[in-house]
């Protein structure tokens, strides 16, 4: 079918098979069909193959994340919010709870958050599956009541809606069954189309590395940042990404209600050490990108005072209230010394595994510990499917610590389908004790992306899309 001077869509997907360069008009004309039903499901898995083949040149991959988001609405804020509006994205983490208390602390500083969020998939959670343990949070606001939440609370975490980047929604569910999801430009267009129709100031991308994250090595890690801090910052958003290692779980909680808790204890100031340094530095470095701090350090000063304060607290409680919960629940949750379970239901059944032996913990594999709570039903394997917020794994032991062998190390809470003997060895061997010395564990975050050209806090234009590294 051809329209116009427009390619036939067997001879688009043949130019993208053979490796030329699409023009934009071309990846119009497909993501136009895409949107209004008009090409053939096999025509899209054909062009998304070759496109996974073959990939794309910088200018083809930035056409395609431009149609991509006006394939939809895109947001448009009031004047007076101008370089205000900021969010953050992560490629998906064990133990990623980062959201539930930045998005709060960023609004304390001032900012607005329209950080529209996802559902967990396999063995990492989702961050509106985690606010759902919440009883009457709904994920589900229209563009109007997205507009009033950000006015009178300045942050919400919302689901994506039918209205925006609706090519995403559908090119997506092609990728996961036409074994497409892994390629590079597909990737950096489907992030950054999303993020770009959010009309942002600032982006902050975490893009985790490691034996539990689905880039294996800091190489791979750094190429997609790479592809999506070019884009991002094409779009027309000041964009910078960490690279931060995922071997071991984020914090001390795993599974959904669970880090709806250690999300509450982090905005009163309490909580693990490595969840508190991932949502300060990202804050920090938001804040300076849309200069309301004067260097990433400050900017990080700045939020930490919020957790500490409890004026992100308050920000999250409002946030809760404004998307459904009662205010007796939310208050229940964000009092001082508040009994989380009076309001969150706990699991049937706990139990405490102890060590097999004695040392110091080398590292908590996170991988294995989110395949037995996804096959106990804290996670889905495809879209749609049911979980249970209240199951979850504690970890009673911090890497670098040395223990007893028999000390307690981890407290697993679950329902039906009950713990199988199968599981426990797993999980045991998610344990690596070591005869090291006991020692610090160092910072996740082991590089920073930046578009090259930027001067923290100045005012110097965003001169290139592309970046440069900083090492820490
Ligand atoms: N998240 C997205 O939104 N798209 C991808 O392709 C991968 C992760």
């Amino acid at each position: 079918m051809a329209y116009g001077k427009s390619l036939s869509f067997p001879e688009l997907i043949r130019k993208k098979r053979d490796g030329e360069t699409l023009q934009r008009e071309d990846i119009k004309h497909f993501i136009q069909a895409v949107t209004q039903g008009s090409i053939q499901d096999c025509q899209i898995g054909a062009f998304l193959m070759a496109v996974r083949l073959c990939g794309m040149e910088p200018e083809e991959m930035l056409s395609l994340t431009l149609e991509m988001m006006s394939s939809g609405t895109v947001l448009e804020w009031p004047e007076r919010w101008h370089g205000l509006v900021v969010d953050k994205h992560s490629t998906g983490g064990v133990g990623d709870k980062v959201s539930l208390p930045l998005a709060p602390a960023l609004a304390a500083c001032g900012c607005k958050v329209p950080m529209i969020s996802g559902r967990g998939l396999m063995h990492t959670g989702g961050t509106l599956d985690k606010l759902e343990s919440v009883p009457g949070f709904s994920v589900h606001q229209n563009a109007e009541q997205i507009w009033k939440i950000l006015d009178e609370v300045g942050c919400c975490i919302i689901g994506q809606t039918e209205e925006l980047v609706p090519a995403d929604k559908i090119l997506y569910a092609m990728r996961d069954v036409t074994a497409t999801v892994d390629s590079l430009p597909l990737i950096t267009s489907s992030v950054i189309c999303k993020k770009a129709a959010e009309s942002l100031t600032a982006l902050v991308l975490d893009v985790k590395y490691g034996s539990a994250a689905l880039y294996k090595t800091l190489d791979s890690a750094r190429e997609l940042a790479q592809s999506l801090v070019t884009v991002g910052n094409q779009m027309g958003m000041n964009t910078a990404a960490l690279l931060t290692k995922m071997d071991c779980p984020i914090g001390r909680q795993i599974g959904n209600s669970l880090e709806v808790i250690e999300s509450l204890e982090c905005l009163k100031g309490r909580g693990p050490a490595d969840l508190r340094e991932l949502v300060t530095k990202t804050g920090g470095y938001l804040l300076c990108m849309c200069q309301r701090a004067e260097t990433p350090e400050h900017g990080s000063e700045m939020i930490a005072e919020t957790l500490d304060t409890g004026s992100a607290l308050r920000k999250f409680q409002a946030m809760l209230e404004a998307q459904g919960v009662k205010h007796g629940v939310a208050e229940a949750l964000c009092a001082g010394n508040g009994d989380y379970f009076q309001v969150l239901r706990h699991a049937e059944y706990q139990e405490v595994l102890h060590a097999e032996k004695e040392g110091t913990v080398e590292t908590i594999q996170a991988l294995p510990l989110a395949e037995v709570l996804h096959e106990l039903g804290a996670g889905r394997s495809k879209a749609g499917e049911q979980i249970n917020p209240s199951v979850g794994a504690e970890l009673l032991v911090t890497v670098g610590e040395h223990i007893a062998k028999g000390t307690p190390w981890l407290r697993m809470h679950y329902d039906l389908p009950r713990l199988r003997d199968g599981q426990r060895h797993t999980l045991q061997a998610a344990l690596v004790i070591s005869d090291c010395p006991p020692f610090t564990a160092g910072s996740r975050i082991t590089e920073i992306l930046t578009p090259e050209g930027m001067r923290w806090g100045g005012t110097e234009e965003l001169s290139s899309a592309s970046s440069q590294h900083i090492q820490i």
